[in-house]
């Protein structure tokens, strides 16, 4: 690591945020120091207080929608130290497992694999760190191009700030809300489900609405069904119940790390096309075994006359309105137009998210980027976004890259190999020193 004169620490490569985007750089940097490169000095910041991947979701039973192969490292790497098979292994679950015959493991034990994995790098990551902005530095005249980005960031010790000549952006998927309903102690949405329902006396919920057609719902749906016994809980669905995730082999390719190429080098026509062909592999879908459970649940309260699992189908919620203690949902069907108002103890908005906001951190920065026509950032096959002649510094992104990348850009499908592709050209671009270090 060098530092400025002024006292400053500098790095190859600063990675904000430590999800598993950014953990498998940290893999793929190691990975390259291996093999004998002159390593690349790296620092990762986190606001977590520790590794924690889409924790409440961490629903019971539910699973990962990758393949375990497709982990943190075996498409770059397949003997890497740091694959899910080596964590069964040193774990001691590695016969088990492979008697068990599912490519799909839970998604908790999925967790306590990326957890193994992020132990190995606790030198190179600050947790409860949260980068609040970036700023070009210049130097050393004022006008020589932007070398280096100042990398501002909150600790509960106060603000400080490094400087890197890379940074990596993998924020994550940022949730959303349905328009003009916003979020409060009865009004969830599903990114804190899990921790505001801890919070709340279950057995006191009397009616749970959870709205929405993917896969998020639907685990909320089956969890609510269970864990809250006194409660009927109404799913409002846009469709007629829920679509299934195509995860059959043809459709899954759109996934492949080659698929990228060809979304990449694709006129808007065809990204358009393969969007819309493709879409149903992961958006407002969900896997087979979770809607055959939710249909059979419903069956057997029939069966036994309970009446404590609706779904309104064809609907869509418009407006969450308060009176005193009393919250009101208003649901409009899709067929017929009414409105219907539903008086509710907690409605979980299990409404999707929007792609990583490259531009929100960027601030002053972003003035350097290029923009394509649509006013959407140009970012080059290797993750880096195109800027302007005067920044030399690197911004790379992990997600954020639909528009580019294509469908696999917000996912772990590609990770390893995507990773493998930021820490070569970061490499090839390697700057020389700055004159004050
Ligand atoms: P991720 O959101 O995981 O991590 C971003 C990290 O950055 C977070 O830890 C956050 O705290 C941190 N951060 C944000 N802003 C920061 C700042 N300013 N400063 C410092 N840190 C900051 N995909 C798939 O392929 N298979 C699957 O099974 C699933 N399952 C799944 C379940 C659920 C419930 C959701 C919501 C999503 C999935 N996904 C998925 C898709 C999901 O996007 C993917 O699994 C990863 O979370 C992507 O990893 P990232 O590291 O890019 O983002
Ligand atoms: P999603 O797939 O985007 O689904 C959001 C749903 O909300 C859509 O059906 C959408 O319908 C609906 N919706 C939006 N506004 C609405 C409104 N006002 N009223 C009614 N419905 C509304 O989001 P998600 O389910 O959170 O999934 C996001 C990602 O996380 C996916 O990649 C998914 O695979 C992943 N995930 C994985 C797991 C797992 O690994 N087990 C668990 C959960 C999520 P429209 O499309 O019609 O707007």
């Amino acid at each position: 690591m060098g530092i400025t004169t002024a006292g400053v620490p500098v790095y190859d490569v600063v990675g904000v945020g430590f999800g598993p985007s950014n953990l498998s750089l940290a893999v793929a940097l190691d990975d390259f120091e291996g093999a004998g490169s002159r390593p690349l000095e790296a620092a990762f910041f986190e606001s977590q207080p520790s590794f924690g991947w889409h924790r409440n979701m961490l629903l019971p039973s539910s699973k990962m929608q990758v393949s375990f192969l497709k982990d943190l490292a075996t498409f770059r790497n397949p003997v890497s130290r740091f694959s899910f098979v080596s964590y069964l292994h040193s774990n001691g679950r590695l016969a088990q497992f492979v008697n068990n015959c599912d490519f799909f493991p839970t998604r908790a034990e999925f967790h306590g694999y990326l957890e193994w994995v992020a132990a190995n790098f606790t030198d190179r990551v600050e947790y409860g760190s949260r980068i609040t902005s970036v700023t070009p530095v210049r130097g050393p005249g004022p006008d020589d191009p932007v070398e280096r980005l100042r990398i501002h960031v909150s600790t509960a010790s106060g603000p400080r700030f490094v400087e890197a000549r890379n940074i990596v952006m993998a924020t994550g998927l940022v949730p959303k809300m349905p328009d003009g309903v916003a979020r409060d102690e009865h009004v969830w949405h599903s990114s804190e489900f899990l921790g505001k329902f801890r919070q709340s006396a279950a057995s006191e919920l009397k009616h749970v609405v959870v709205v929405g057609g993917g896969q998020s719902a639907a685990e909320i749906v089956r969890f609510c069904h269970d864990e809250a016994p006194n409660a009927k809980v109404t799913a409002v669905v846009p469709s007629y119940g829920y679509s299934i995730a195509d995860n059959t082999p043809f459709a899954n390719e759109v996934f492949d790390p080659g698929a990228v190429d060809d979304y990449y080098q694709s006129e808007q026509y065809a990204k358009d096309k393969l969007w819309d062909y493709h879409r149903n592999t992961n958006y407002s879908v969900v896997d087979g075994d979770v809607i055959r459970s939710l249909y059979q649940r419903k069956y057997d309260d029939d069966v036994q006359g309970v009446d404590r699992l609706r779904f309104m189908e064809l609907s869509r919620i418009s407006a969450v309105k308060r009176d005193g203690d009393d919250t009101w949902v208003t649901v409009q069907s899709l067929a017929t137009g009414r409105s219907d108002d539903l008086d509710v103890d907690v409605v979980v908005c299990a409404t999707g998210y929007e792609p990583m906001a490259v531009g929100r951190l960027l601030g002053d920065v972003d003035r350097f980027c290029r923009r394509d026509g649509q006013g959407r950032h140009l970012v080059g096959r290797d993750y880096r976004l195109a800027t302007t002649g005067d920044l030399r510094a690197g911004i790379y992104v992990q997600g954020g890259t639909e528009h580019t990348h294509g469908l696999s850009s917000s996912l772990l499908s590609n990770l390893a190999v995507r990773s493998g592709e930021i820490v070569e050209s970061v490499s090839r671009n390697r700057l020389a020193e700055p004159s004050d270090q």
